[in-house]
């Protein structure tokens, strides 16, 4: 018997938030198991990408489906879907006000949506198709100080599982749950966290570390690496499902 392997030769692949952090890490270890891929985000990094960066804006969703719908008609299907982008700011749920739900509910579940849909006909065509979303652990722990954010990755982990149902044989869609990972994102609230709390991020940091059994962060390659496992030939019986990547900091069975 072969086993179905981690190779992602001859697949086209299209990673939001590609720009930094888990995004950029995804897009780095999909492009290294061998997929051609595309990364999306609004701005460049400092650096060189070893994979093209289109500009795009997941809050503009008019625009977006005009990127994509190019990116379609010169380069054919992306059989891999990576759906991520930076995510809502920190602080208190009672403190956010409508347009903050709103905003986020575009940016995470909306963009998603339309990507999916867009990339669906080709993805059903090849009989292959990856669809992955980095979310949180928050859909099974909300996060204290965190409300805007636990509010939309529960809505987007119940489009995922709804999504899932509906798809056909040979494309699938997962979840992949980051816990606390060393990236941009995370520096900005371990900052915010300090300025609110009076601690020191030194302080915020260890707070967070304190129920993580691995005792460290997160690196955005460990993610990248489950994300390039998801994608690949190996997980096709692997749909529907939400995956800590967290150290073990998650309490909950
Ligand atoms: N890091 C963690 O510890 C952690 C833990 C749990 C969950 N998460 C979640 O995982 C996701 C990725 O986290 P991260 O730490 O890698 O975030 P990050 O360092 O802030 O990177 C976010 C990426 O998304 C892009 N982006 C942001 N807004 C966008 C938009 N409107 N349109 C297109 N691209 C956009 C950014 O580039 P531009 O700004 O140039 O567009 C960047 O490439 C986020 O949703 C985050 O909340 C992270």
């Amino acid at each position: 018997m072969t086993l179905p392997g981690t190779s992602l030769e001859g697949l086209r692949a299209l990673v939001c938030g590609a720009s930094r952090g888990i995004g950029r890490a995804a897009a780095e270890a999909l492009a290294t198991a061998g997929a051609r891929v595309t990364g999306l985000a609004r701005g460049r990094p400092q650096g060189a990408l070893p994979f093209p960066l289109v500009a795009a804006d997941l809050d503009d969703r008019p625009a977006l489906a005009r990127v994509v719908d190019r990116l379609l008609a010169e380069g054919g299907p992306f059989h891999v879907l990576v759906n991520n982008a930076g995510g809502p700011p920190a602080g208190p749920i009672l403190e956010a006000g409508e347009q903050d739900f709103l905003a986020a509910f575009g940016r995470h579940v909306l963009a998603s949506h339309h990507l999916v849909r867009s990339l669906l006909p080709g993805m059903r065509e090849a009989g292959y198709g990856r669809i992955v979303n980095v979310v949180s652990t928050s859909v099974r722990e909300p996060i204290p100080g965190l409300g805007v954010s636990n509010t939309i990755r529960g809505a987007m982990a119940a489009w995922a599982k709804t999504v899932s149902r509906e798809l056909p044989p040979g494309v699938t869609i997962n979840n992949v749950l980051p816990g606390y990972t060393d990236t941009e994102r995370l520096s900005e609230l371990r900052e915010a966290l300090a300025r609110r709390t009076g601690q020191s991020p030194e302080q915020v940091q260890a707070g967070w570390l304190a129920p993580v059994p691995e005792g460290r962060l997160g690196r955005p390659a460990e993610l990248g690496a489950v994300v390039a496992f998801l994608a690949s030939p190996a997980a096709a019986f692997i749909r529907g499902a939400s995956l800590p990547v967290d150290g073990g900091r998650l309490a909950s069975v």
